[in-house]
């Protein structure tokens, strides 16, 4: 039976992307309520509808107040749906100003929270294993909500402790171990992530490319060169937090060494299963309740509406649902919709940039300092006869993508409309 109060959502906006497929904000035409959606295509690798599984089966039992709430999955075809908790406050890494990082208790708080949102995965025996700003949420209180929980599994049964060795996560944030050993315990890693979210937070900057001694950042670093950024930019007593916290995970694996680099487990780590057939997985109960909670089509295309729409709406017919993500990633310009394209791919050129135009979107690409691919999305949006420039990230790290944001802001310096973007929705 149709449940009445989750019938006709409407596509409102995309929220976000990443290597899965994409989160899109839902919004209910009845009741406003608004819920993210992440859609995933399994079609694309083959191992994931099982990871899809493995995802909805461990973010469906988690309950904390920060960890973004799972509320159902749905599956049509090779497409799985998963409902999520829609967070206002949007990514943690646009709080972080690029080299700077943000306010002090501001990092604090959010380390707190963090930290509580880690502890309880902890006890339930789950590892996250892919924390990073990008995987951060806030609600519209600032709450930190912890979200993505592709990468997770579990390494405690029953009281009984599995050493993990998949090498998996995002290589500045991985703990040195994963790099240097076979096999390594599940919670320093996490705890470890944290540690440097909390520099990125507290610096805005990641501290290396990854942690092997290879690498010169590192290197210094295990030398406690603390003179040099990003430890100069950081008070003594939070230094003193990430040094005890780091001491304490490199003491849990007192036989640390150095021995392999990152590319000789890389490709060990393709060749090794993530786990023995019939072991501790089997110990998760794969979802088997298809659509627990019963949310009609989430994507009708003929509801949708274009950003630009829902941005031009009046105030007075605005809800509360409709407070956009706040992001610091976009602005007005002075010019028309022509000269603002044209001023974007001068800037582009000049910045040696890939520039590409499809429709009302521009897709840019470069390699960030540590030459990782970095490709983002400029959409161009009209709202009350302007022109809106906004920049989203698709792949690549989030606090570069920021960098390259700011200086494309600078360069197009006189056509940047400096007022702030006081949405009639926020
Ligand atoms: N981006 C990715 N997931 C999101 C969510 N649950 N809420 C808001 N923005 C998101």
């Amino acid at each position: 039976m149709a449940v009445p109060f989750v019938q006709d959502w409407d596509v409102v906006q995309t929220l976000g992307e990443g290597a899965y497929g994409e989160v899109r904000l839902l919004v209910n035409r009845q009741t406003e309520e608004a819920v993210a959606v992440k859609v995933i295509d399994t079609s694309q690798a083959e191992e994931c509808a099982e990871n899809v599984k493995k995802e909805i089966c461990i973010h469906k039992i988690l309950n904390h107040c920060n960890i973004v709430r799972f509320f159902g999955h749905r599956r049509e075809g090779t497409t799985v749906y998963l409902f999520l908790e829609y967070c206002t406050g949007g990514e943690l890494f646009d709080r972080i100003e690029p080299d700077v990082g943000m306010p002090e208790r501001d990092a604090h708080r959010f380390f707190q929270q963090l930290i509580a949102a880690v502890e309880y995965l902890h006890k339930l025996g789950i590892t996250h294993r892919d924390i990073k700003p990008e995987n951060i949420l806030l609600d519209d209180k600032d709450n930190l909500k912890l979200t993505d929980f592709g990468l997770a599994t579990m390494f405690r049964f029953k009281g009984r402790e599995r050493r993990l060795n998949r090498l998996c996560g995002t290589l500045p944030y991985v703990a040195p171990e994963l790099l240097s050993q076979s096999e390594y315990h599940a919670q320093p890693a996490d705890i470890w992530a944290c540690g440097i979210v909390l520099t990125a937070m507290l610096a805005g900057e990641l501290p290396w490319d990854q942690p092997t001694e290879s690498c010169q950042e590192y290197a210094d670093w295990l030398q406690r060169k603390t003179y040099l950024p990003p430890w100069k930019k950081i008070q003594p007593a939070p230094l003193r937090c990430l040094s005890s916290g780091c001491s304490k995970v490199l003491h849990n694996n007192r036989d640390f060494m150095f021995r392999a680099s990152s590319d000789d487990r890389m490709q060990l780590s393709s060749s090794q299963p993530d786990f023995a057939a019939g072991g501790w997985e089997a110990m998760l109960v794969f979802g088997q309740s298809e659509g627990q909670v019963s949310f009609s089509q989430p994507t009708k295309p003929e509801h949708m509406l274009l950003g630009s729409q829902l941005l031009a709406t009046p105030g007075a017919s605005q809800s509360p649902w409709q407070k956009l993500v706040r992001r610091m990633t976009r602005f007005f310009t002075t010019v028309d919709a022509d000269a603002t394209l044209s001023a974007l791919k001068d800037t582009c050129d000049a910045l040696a940039l890939g520039f590409k135009l499809t429709c009302r979107q521009v897709t840019l690409n470069t390699l960030d300092k540590r030459n990782n691919p970095l490709v983002f999305k400029v959409l161009l949006l009209h709202l009350n006869q302007k022109v809106l420039l906004d920049f989203r990230l698709s792949k690549g790290d989030g606090l570069e993508f920021k960098r390259l944001f700011v200086k494309i802001k600078q360069k197009l310096g006189d056509i940047v409309n400096s007022q702030k973007i006081l949405l009639p929705v926020v």
